[in-house]
């Protein structure tokens, strides 16, 4: 029996009564305490005002981008090779050498621009998000489902998302602001092409492909480097939609990605993925027409062909959504022994913001958090900020010894595992964009390697969103098609000059005109 402080009435506490979190029972869940039977509401009733002021709180601020996800439990298994090589001859990382070695995971897929809870039919890169829980402490491979991005450099990220943004004033995401910035960076052109074809909706998370597409650096034991591109490719198969697809799933269902992976990994047919990478030697590669940091190319398969290092089974889902899927943090920072940064300019810029993010989404201790701990021993000397619950100490730790160096019982630094990775750089600080820009030459390529309906789609989906925009915009983004292919060039050309003005079918982003016309047809009747 255990007295109620708040409630005089007690009761006999069984293994599913509920209690406040002090952990007092609750023994009048339906009613607040009142003077009376018509009120007014006391001020002391602890209870009501623990339950409430915990709900005025029960969000975080939510990711500045990809608030919109899902997440997955799994493993990854390693081959212990690249392709028909040992994987020891370019990385040690631990989680590669052993064939069969099984790293615990936690993936979370998500869309980019619009809020937690947006339809997952939308137009959007798709975030592809993996936590390797490793023997050496987290790795993260923070990464998209297509291989490269819209820009090259992380100075350009805020403006980037601020375009791709809701309008300032209308909240409403708007298809000439998203051109007005894409036209005037050509970088973006290659990702346009892939974003407005069908390889902007994939049929689901678990049909998608994933990409680090950013270049990293697998580092060997005689601390010997090479490049390193990620990719995940699904045993599911590939599947993309069409506008008209995702909008009949849109009309009934705008959580059908979340669903469909929940709803595949209950009934027991887990998702696979195959990581592959494409191995490039660590210079600058003067013999390509585009330069192996510039996160807006293809590594053409022919010349770095894709090579098999493991696969990652999603076999588990979250017991909790918030506790783990929203409060999960990623970032490109999180690297382990035999990992390592390229000095691809985007990588480096992205790796101070996730840290950063998190501090403010997430809070100072969020590393603390069991979806984010390493499942290992973490023996720190970082202690307080909001919401510590523990002490990083080792067992064996003098707890007064909180710093570094000492002889009285302290922490001591790790052995190098092997030798030193210590590339030489030298240059003047600059301000200047990569050489070798090459913004149009791929997307070119990537045009005609689509099949004749994907081209079809990316040319409508191109003309409904860019025929309301202003015309020095569509004649820069024509201008661009224009450079990358003859035939891509004409008909989006052709396409716009038949569309009829100011009456966008809202296929995709959305515009102001479009919303008019919208409004108008309603007013009408229509
Ligand atoms: C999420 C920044 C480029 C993939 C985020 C978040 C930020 C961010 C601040 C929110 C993180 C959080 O709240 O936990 C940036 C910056 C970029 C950049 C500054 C460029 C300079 C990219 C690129 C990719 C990417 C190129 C793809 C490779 C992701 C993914 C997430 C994410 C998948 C969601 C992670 C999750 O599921 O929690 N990014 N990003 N980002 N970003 Fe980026």
């Amino acid at each position: 029996m255990t007295q109620d402080p708040t409630n005089h009435d007690t009761n006999e506490e069984n293994n599913d009564t509920l209690t406040n979190r002090q952990g007092h029972p609750v023994t009048n869940n339906q009613n607040v305490r009142t003077v009376g039977n018509r009120g007014p509401v006391t001020l002391e009733n602890y209870d009501f005002i623990e339950k409430i002021s915990h709900f005025d709180r029960e969000r975080v601020p939510e990711r500045v981008v990809h608030a919109r996800g899902a997440g997955a439990h799994g493993y990854f298994e390693a081959y212990g090779a690249v392709g028909e090589e040992p994987i020891s001859k370019y990385t040690r990382a631990k989680l590669f050498q052993e064939k069969g070695k099984q790293t615990p995971v936690f993936v979370r897929f998500s869309t980019v621009i619009h809020g937690n809870h947006s339809p997952e039919t939308l137009r959007d890169p798709r975030g592809f998000a993996v936590k390797f829980y490793t023997e050496d402490g987290n790795w993260d491979l923070v990464g998209n489902n297509l291989k490269i991005f819209f820009i090259r450099d992380a100075i350009k990220f805020p403006d980037m998302i601020h375009a791709f943004k809701p309008d300032p004033i209308t909240n409403i995401q708007d298809g000439e602001r998203f051109f007005d910035f894409c036209s005037n960076s050509p970088e973006s052109f290659h990702m346009v092409t892939f974003v407005y074809s069908p390889w902007g909706i994939p049929a689901n998370h678990r049909m998608m492909q994933g990409s680090g597409v950013n270049t990293y650096k697998w580092v060997n034991s005689d601390g010997e480097a090479v490049l390193i591109k990620y990719h995940w490719e699904p045993k599911q198969g590939i599947k993309n939609l069409t506008q008209a697809e995702a909008n009949e799933i849109q009309a009934t269902n705008f959580n059908h990605a979340t669903q469909d992976l929940y709803q595949a990994i209950e009934r027991g047919d887990y998702p696979e993925w195959e990581l592959l990478v494409q191995i490039m030697s660590d210079d600058d590669h003067p013999e390509l027409d585009f330069d192996p940091l510039d996160d807006t190319k293809l590594w053409p398969n022919d010349k770095f062909p894709w090579k098999a290092v493991g696969k990652m089974v999603l076999n588990r889902n979250p017991e909790d959504y918030f506790t783990e899927v929203e409060q999960v943090a990623f970032g490109t920072g999180v690297l382990v022994d035999g990992l390592d940064f390229s000095d691809d300019k985007m990588l480096q810029g992205r790796t101070f913001s996730y840290s950063d993010t998190q501090r403010h989404r997430v809070g100072a201790n969020y590393l603390q958090l069991p979806i984010n701990a390493p499942k290992k021993r973490v023996a720190t000397n970082q202690s307080g900020g909001q919401m510590q619950y523990k002490v990083d100490r080792a067992p064996d730790q003098n707890p007064h010894i909180n710093y570094e160096p000492s002889v009285l019982g302290g922490l001591t630094e790790a052995k190098q595992y092997g030798k030193e990775y210590t590339p030489f750089i030298e240059g003047n600080l600059v301000r200047e964009s990569i050489r070798r820009e090459n913004n149009t030459q791929q997307a070119g390529e990537t045009y005609r390697n689509f099949e004749e309906w994907e081209r079809a789609e990316l040319i409508s989906n191109l003309v409904a969103d860019l025929a309301p925009s202003d015309q020095r915009i569509q004649d820069k983004m024509i201008a661009l098609a224009e450079e990358a292919d003859e035939e891509y060039g004409r008909r989006l050309r052709e396409g716009l000059a038949n569309a009829p003005k100011g009456e966008s079918s809202q296929k995709t982003l959305g515009n102001k005109d479009g919303d008019q016309a919208a409004a108008k047809a309603v007013q009408e009747g229509h």
